[in-house]
């Protein structure tokens, strides 16, 4: 018998209302954008799995060596039984944190993508047979509702994706962790940090073009779901370093005038020569700014890990 278990809080039609709405806000708006979480169907998963091995993206590495280096130490300060992991993806850092979790029977992996989560409870599984898997389809942008799980419950939220967030979006997610949270629960937070420019662009404009096939993907995704006829070969993968606003911003920038149908929105959209469609911003961190973020939220950071090289951060904090 396998102790597996998936639950969808978001239903198929849900999905397709929402892709539908952040197209028709996100295309007929100036400056045009778009969330970053429509890259990721089968295709864009498989292209951000690529990117993690890629020699300029550091980040997957960095929080890898973290994890390995301080799994011992996160299961110490938590004594977790159940995990939680939003954005689980392909749950490839998380085994190092549920090796050496020696309380654990419950992990909880939530994601948009269901082939993402069947495929890592299959791995885990494997690995260890004593765990039950209950994962989650849901946004965790959108408050979250877990299963009856057993506590200490540890929430993990690697890979820097709250940097994907914006501002004002990161205040009501950490407010809706914490209201999630009992006492003796810890959120376990990935950050990447501020560096030099000439390290972060490179990671996110590498030279193979895994990024730019990456970044154009959500055309195709917005081709296939709503019919529309985005031509990719028009669009001009950009990656900036907003020095103000600390993150990094990836853009498609129109090489000619476009006119994109996209029947099922009943939309024509408009692109002058150069415009930039923004796709997705990456913010980088530092530890006092994540404290504060933390704080503002209600929660207080015990601990902060950096890889030996400084690059990337996991924090650990506990509701106030
Ligand atoms: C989803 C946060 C891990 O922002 O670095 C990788 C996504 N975008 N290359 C990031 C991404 C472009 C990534 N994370």
């Amino acid at each position: 018998m396998s102790p597996f278990v998936l639950s969808r809080t978001l239903p198929l039609d849900a999905t397709a209302a929402a892709l539908r709405a952040d197209v028709t806000e996100g295309l007929t708006r100036s400056p045009k954008e778009l969330p970053p979480k429509w890259f990721y169907d089968a295709r864009g998963s498989e292209l951000f799995d690529e990117i993690t091995l890629l020699p300029e993206y550091y980040p997957t590495r960095a929080e890898r060596e973290i994890l390995i280096d301080r799994a011992d130490a996160v299961a110490a300060a938590t004594g977790a039984r159940t995990l939680v992991e939003l954005g689980s993806g392909s749950s490839d850092k998380t085994r190092h944190l549920i090796g050496a979790l020696p309380s654990l029977a419950f992990y909880v992996p939530v994601d948009v993508s269901e082939s993402a989560l069947t495929g890592a409870a299959e791995t885990l599984l494997a690995e260890h047979p004593a765990l039950t898997v209950h994962a989650l389809v849901a946004d965790f942008q959108y408050g979250l509702t877990l299963p009856d799980v057993p506590g200490p419950r540890l929430i993990a939220f690697l890979g820097g994706t709250i940097g994907n967030l914006l501002p004002s979006e990161r205040a009501t997610f950490l407010a809706g962790i914490r209201s999630g949270l009992a006492p003796g629960d810890a959120l376990l937070l990935g950050t990447d940090l501020v560096k030099d420019e000439s390290v972060l662009v490179p990671a996110y404009d590498d030279s193979r073009g895994v990024t730019a096939a990456f970044n154009k993907n959500v055309l195709a995704v917005i081709n296939r779901e709503l019919g529309a006829d985005f031509d990719p070969g028009d669009f001009e993968h950009v990656a900036l370093w907003d020095a103000r606003r600390e993150w990094i911003e990836m853009r498609l920038r129109a090489r000619r005038p476009v006119v994109a149908k996209i029947p099922a929105l009943d939309l024509a959209v408009h692109f002058e020569a150069g415009e930039e469609l923004r796709t997705e911003v990456s913010a980088k961190f530092r530890h006092d700014g994540v404290r504060e973020e933390l704080a503002a939220a209600g929660l207080e950071l015990t601990h902060w890990w950096t890889d030996r090289q400084g690059r990337f951060a996991l924090s650990l904090s506990v509701p106030v």
